[in-house]
């Protein structure tokens, strides 16, 4: 198995058109009336091939499109890619970071080893250049991932390592943005970490293995404190959500919780978070057993769990002062002569009682249990995240993540932190009417609800688990399962709800970037 590609991020003061690089990526608006300064000084430097270029409708700048000048004896990069920005007015934060992604995956396809950031150039004053340069960061890992950790054949091989830098000629510019810059390398680099491990099959990673993973981060931070529950200890606590979705498999479940403990005294005056994933290693569906076609797809059920796994690697490495538990209820969903059934009754670690109507509604049967741990260490504000349900993918598609909660303020801050992050929500709803389709006659809940609705009466089981802790859900089914590459990243996990969760956090404890 060898290590995915390591990318190596710095910031360096350099005359632009003298920077010596295999690759030298500058951005460009495709609503603009001429080249701007850096364009246009590249663009003598070539001969006018910049220009040649777009008179002859080759390259509009759209956005999520590129392509490359090479350099001459003018110039010291060895080629220029002109990376589309889209409309001006339009753009983001989120617009560098895309940009910087597509340039990293070009340059990983191309077996490219160095290339050099000017993108933040065509911005003008437009966003903090500290924000940009924490975009740049995160866009240049999150382009550059593939999962090939198992690919032995070299045909169709990458660079051990990619050497990205942003740069700027101005020192005051470059010190500007590498501030933003080193908690986009830890947001970035947990994402990737997210990632690997979702990416991971079952037959790989289980439960206990990534307890053991849970463990080593654990072991990685004296700000970090790993528990692991084994079946024996969830038994003995009466978790029988878990416990029930976990019979079936040899694989045995695990209820993993990661505490965050903060330096700073200052923390004691934010809320305690509690952040809980869903972490399935495999939905097979259990008895109520899912069709063959896509099935593989499932492996990426542990999504979730992944992604407080790795938002806890990041709050680590910035140190961020809120005291923040990462709760990771975790299961191999199979059947087998000792699986949960259809008509079971589960009691929950709450001491609800659960009618199982479909053992595929395994995620809100684990979560319960996770929610109610979280509540049970008096965190005031909890957020779960899951690969739920495939009504949320036919209600938004693969673009945005539904966001379900109890409390306004929660949800404009998980949108704050959407828009913040490029990583989308949409707020949809949960409340009494959904409620009343999990209400069961023979217990206090069961775990399906009628044929319509599927996100927001899932989402209104969980909700039951809370009580009256601020409470938020965020159903990531499209995110991470049926990921197609494009022309940002590669397919498979798209590490989703790492960088919104690191950024409402970062937003919380108002630490800039
Ligand atoms: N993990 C699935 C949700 C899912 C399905 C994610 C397809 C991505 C693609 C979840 O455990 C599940 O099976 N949900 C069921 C719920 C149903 C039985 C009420 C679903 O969505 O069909
Ligand atoms: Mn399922
Ligand atoms: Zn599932």
């Amino acid at each position: 198995m060898k290590d995915i590609i390591d990318v190596e991020l710095k910031t360096r003061t350099v005359d632009i058109s003298k920077c010596k690089t295999d690759m030298l990526a500058v951005g460009l608006f495709s609503d603009a009336k001429g080249l701007d300064k850096l364009n246009a000084q590249l663009n003598s430097k070539l001969d006018g091939a910049i220009e040649r270029l777009i008179k002859l409708g080759d390259f509009k700048a759209k956005e999520g499109t590129s392509t490359i000048v090479y350099g001459n004896d003018g110039i010291s990069a060895k080629r220029i890619m002109l990376v589309g920005l889209g409309e001006k007015k339009k753009s983001r934060l989120d617009t560098i970071r895309k940009a910087a992604s597509n340039a990293a995956k070009k340059s990983v396809e191309m077996k490219i080893e160095t290339i050099s950031l000017a993108l933040h150039k065509a911005f003008g004053g437009r966003f903090d250049l500290s924000a940009m340069g924490r975009a740049a960061a995160e866009g240049a890992y999150f382009g550059s991932y593939r999962y090939d950790e198992f690919v032995t054949e070299s045909e169709n091989g990458r660079a051990d390592s990619l050497k990205v830098e942003v740069i700027d000629s101005d020192s005051a510019k470059t010190r500007a943005l590498n501030r933003g810059f080193l908690s986009g390398i830890a947001i970035g680099k947990a994402q990737s970490y997210a990632r690997t491990l979702a990416n991971r099959p079952a037959n790989v990673i289980s439960p206990p293995e990534l307890a053991a993973a849970a463990k080593e981060l654990g072991r990685s931070s004296k700000n970090l404190n790993c528990t692991v529950f084994d079946e024996k200890q969830m038994a003995a606590k009466g978790m029988g959500g878990v416990l029930a979705v976990g019979s079936g498999s040899q694989n045995k479940p695990r209820f993993i919780i990661l505490k965050y403990n903060p330096d700073s005294k200052s923390a004691s005056r934010l809320p305690t978070i509690g952040l809980v994933g869903k972490a399935i290693t495999f939905d097979s569906g259990g008895i109520s057993i899912k069709p063959a076609a896509n099935m593989e797809q499932m492996k990426l059920d542990k999504s979730g769990g992944i992604a407080v796994l790795a938002t806890m690697k990041a709050l680590a490495e910035l140190k961020l002062p809120v005291n923040v538990y990462g709760i990771i209820p975790s299961a191999e969903n199979l059947p087998s002569g000792s699986s949960y059934r259809p008509g079971d009754i589960i009691t929950t670690y709450s001491g609800k009682t659960v009618e199982v109507q479909n053992t595929d509604a395994e995620g809100r049967m684990i979560l319960c249990d996770g929610l109610s741990y979280a509540v049970k260490q008096k965190c005031d504000i909890v957020i779960d995240v899951a690969t739920l349900t495939g009504a949320c993918m036919v209600a938004l598609g693969k673009y945005k993540a539904g966001l379900m909660g109890n409390n306004n303020n929660l949800i404009k801050q998980l949108q704050k932190a959407s828009e913040d992050s490029g990583e989308k929500v949409w707020h949809m709803p949960s409340g009494e009417e959904y409620a009343k389709e999990m209400k069961s006659k023979i217990t206090d809940l069961k775990n399906i609800g009628s044929k319509w609705g599927g996100a927001c009466t899932a989402a209104a089981f969980l909700r039951q688990f809370v009580g009256e802790t601020k409470w938020a859900h965020l159903d990531i089914a499209g995110m991470d399962i049926f990921s197609t590459p494009n022309e940002y990243t590669s397919e498979g996990s798209t590490g989703f709800g790492v960088r919104l969760l690191t950024t409402y956090l970062m937003n919380l404890t108002s630490k800039k970037t």
